[in-house]
């Protein structure tokens, strides 16, 4: 979502600001802005759409300083026009905001009562006010951005420019992550480290309820209760992460491609030397004495937490109860005090997600962050954190973060084998063997790629699309669907095979691809049956499947994908290639902007 920068630089600052906004462009945006502040003047220029139209006014009409905050803005409070893009000015001071003011309306009311004249219907108007109006009361800056402060309801990420002082920023974290970066004589302020890369590796994380007064050679921080704080500064070597395609048209499609590499990483982490046992390498979590277990997550992590629920209840015996965060957050559901809370999330930061992870930390619920960000408030806030090493992922459409969710959800479900002896008839030994063969499995689905590609092109025409899979391919069905209608915008839905008589059959016709996910294992013929009745209804098959299935059933398919041989249990992860690639050549043929969808954000950080 909304990404923020601020510089206290020894150059001019808006070349460096917009540099910065690009590597915040990942995250979503609608409309960008900057401020600066030069020779005692404060000024700004904001504009709608992508950052190209924001440095176009900037060419036009430049702005000088070496002091500034920029910002993309995903649209909450007020369309994604130019008054409402940030910064938000008001009298000597400007503001960026990521999250959301809960009270802006009542404060907006009081500020206007006091004769304040608002220019956006955005909250984060309401900060800079509410700023201007201390300031105007006589407050210095930092004791109107802490009194402002202390009126604030809800979620922020905040940076403060005044126009009297080109060497202060100040910048506040509740809800929504930010992080200083100290240069020589510079300073910087980032949403997140990627942001400030290029500038500096020394980075310090603001804790929640933090404030930050920094000028370009001090950083004072304090925290909720006003006290001065210290925060350790990390080196943080973002140049081998930093946002770059390398030889790809996309994010994505690179992306998908690293599975392989960031797959075997990710087992190298949770399985021992030996490649015999699984080793997640905690002594946190005894499974022997967890119960029941809870998974909450939102979007593809969510699905991930899908597919292990069929691990975990299939292979180590442990039933397991799924949801989205959004829901869970506000169930209020009863938990048994020996269950285990799983929390998936790509980036750590998901508001719903974090939410969900406060009620079970309320509850005393052993918590796990399964997390691919290992300084997100969730990888802080759970009591064991299990790192899902994808390495950064930038398009907004997860796909390396999906297969080592998957992976290291797969490496919990075997550890609970191990310690619990329960296997559900599994050969334990094997599965560990399938577990660590799968970078291998996967680089070998792969190359089904430009198969996949002019299948795509051909799919791109629908208008609508069906996702058909059993057991645990039924999410991946899902996570098909998903992907296909966020980066290709057209219409998909996921279905469990199972029930397609009780509805999607009738939308079947001789126009609706339906891509069934069949690996020939103990549901092949269950999943082939549902395939058979909508090839009755003329519907045009794509069949994944293997090439014992295709033998059996590939008669008659509208197309079909024939995957390499994976151990069933295994399955979900290699099967989430072809349709991530579906989606992906889907989009390309579409021409729409495939690593920045319209409307979707990386990191939902409000509600
Ligand atoms: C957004 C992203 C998805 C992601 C979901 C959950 O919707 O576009 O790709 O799966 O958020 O994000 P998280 O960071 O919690 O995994």
């Amino acid at each position: 979502m909304c990404g923020i920068v601020g510089v206290l630089g020894d150059h001019e600052a808006a070349p460096i600001i917009v540099d910065a906004l690009k590597r915040l462009e990942y995250r979503g945006y609608d409309s960008a802005g900057i401020a600066t502040v030069h020779k005692g003047v404060l000024e700004s220029r904001r504009a709608v759409g992508k950052l190209v139209n924001l440095s176009d006014r900037l060419v036009h009409e430049p702005l000088r300083g070496k002091a500034g905050i920029g910002h993309t803005r995903w649209a909450t409070h007020g369309a994604p026009n130019e008054a409402n893009a940030h910064p938000q000015s008001a009298g000597t001071v400007a503001v960026v905001h990521n999250g959301i003011i809960e009270n802006y309306h009542a404060l907006r009311e009081e500020l206007t009562a006091k004769g304040a004249k608002f220019l956006s219907e955005t909250d984060t108007e309401t900060v800079a006010q509410l700023c201007r109006y201390y300031l105007d009361e006589g407050a210095s800056p930092q004791e109107a951005v802490e009194k402002t402060l202390q009126r604030l309801e809800g979620a922020y990420a905040l940076c403060f420019l005044f126009e009297t002082d080109d060497n202060l920023l100040i910048a506040a974290r509740k809800g929504s992550p930010l992080a200083i970066g100290h240069g020589k004589g510079e300073m910087f302020v980032g949403s997140d480290a990627i942001a400030l890369a290029p500038m500096t590796s020394k980075i310090t994380y603001l804790e929640e309820g933090d404030w930050a007064v920094i000028t370009r050679t001090s950083v004072e921080i304090r925290d909720v209760n006003g006290k001065l704080a210290n925060r350790q500064m990390r080196n943080i070597q973002l140049s081998a992460m930093a946002a770059d395609k390398g030889m790809y048209k996309h994010f994505m499609a690179k992306e998908i491609a690293e599975q392989p590499t960031v797959l075997a990483e990710n087992i190298g982490h949770y399985i021992s030397d030996d490649h015999t046992r699984i080793d997640l390498r905690t002594d946190e979590i005894d499974f022997s004495k967890v119960t029941n277990i809870t998974m909450v997550a939102c979007g593809t992590a969510y699905l991930a937490c899908m597919v292990a629920k069929y691990w975990f209840e299939k292979i180590a015996r442990i039933p397991v109860e799924v949801d989205v965060a959004s829901e869970f957050r506000y169930r209020e559901p009863p938990l048994n005090p020996n269950s285990l809370a799983i929390f998936v999330s790509q980036s750590g930061e998901t508001a719903d997600t974090l939410a969900a992870l406060r009620y079970c930390v309320e509850q005393n619920i052993k918590t796990v962050g399964v997390v691919n960000v290992a300084e997100s408030s969730i990888a802080r806030e759970a009591s064991v954190v299990l790192p899902i090493y994808a390495g950064v992922e930038i398009g907004v459409a997860s796909t390396k973060a999906f297969s080592c969710q998957l992976a290291t959800l797969a490496a919990m479900v075997l550890y609970a084998s191990q310690q619990t002896g329960q296997t559900g008839g599994h050969d334990l030994a094997e599965l560990v063997s399938a577990y660590h063969a799968l970078p291998g499995i996967v680089s070998q689905a792969l190359q089904i790629e430009q198969e996949v590609r002019a299948i795509s092109t051909e799919l791109a025409t629908a208008t609508d699309a069906l996702f058909l899979g059993r057991g645990d391919m039924y999410p991946v069905a899902l996570e098909g669907a998903l992907k296909l209608k966020e980066i290709s915008y057209i219409h998909a839905e996921g279905y469990a095979s199972g029930e397609l008589k009780h509805g999607p059959i009738a939308l079947v016709d001789k126009d609706m691809p339906v891509v069934v996910l069949a690996p020939k294992d103990a549901l092949f013929d269950k999943t082939v049956s549902n395939m058979q009745e909508v090839m009755a209804r003329q519907g045009k098959v794509l069949l994944i499947t293997d090439k014992d299935g295709l033998k059996t059933a590939g008669h008659g398919v509208w197309r079909s994908v024939v995957m390499p041989r994976v151990h069933p249990v295994f399955a979900p992860v290699v099967y989430a290639i072809p349709v991530q690639l579906l989606a992906y050549y889907a989009a390309v043929s579409k021409g729409t902007d495939v690593d920045q969808p319209r409307n979707l954000a990386k990191s939902v950080t409000v509600e």
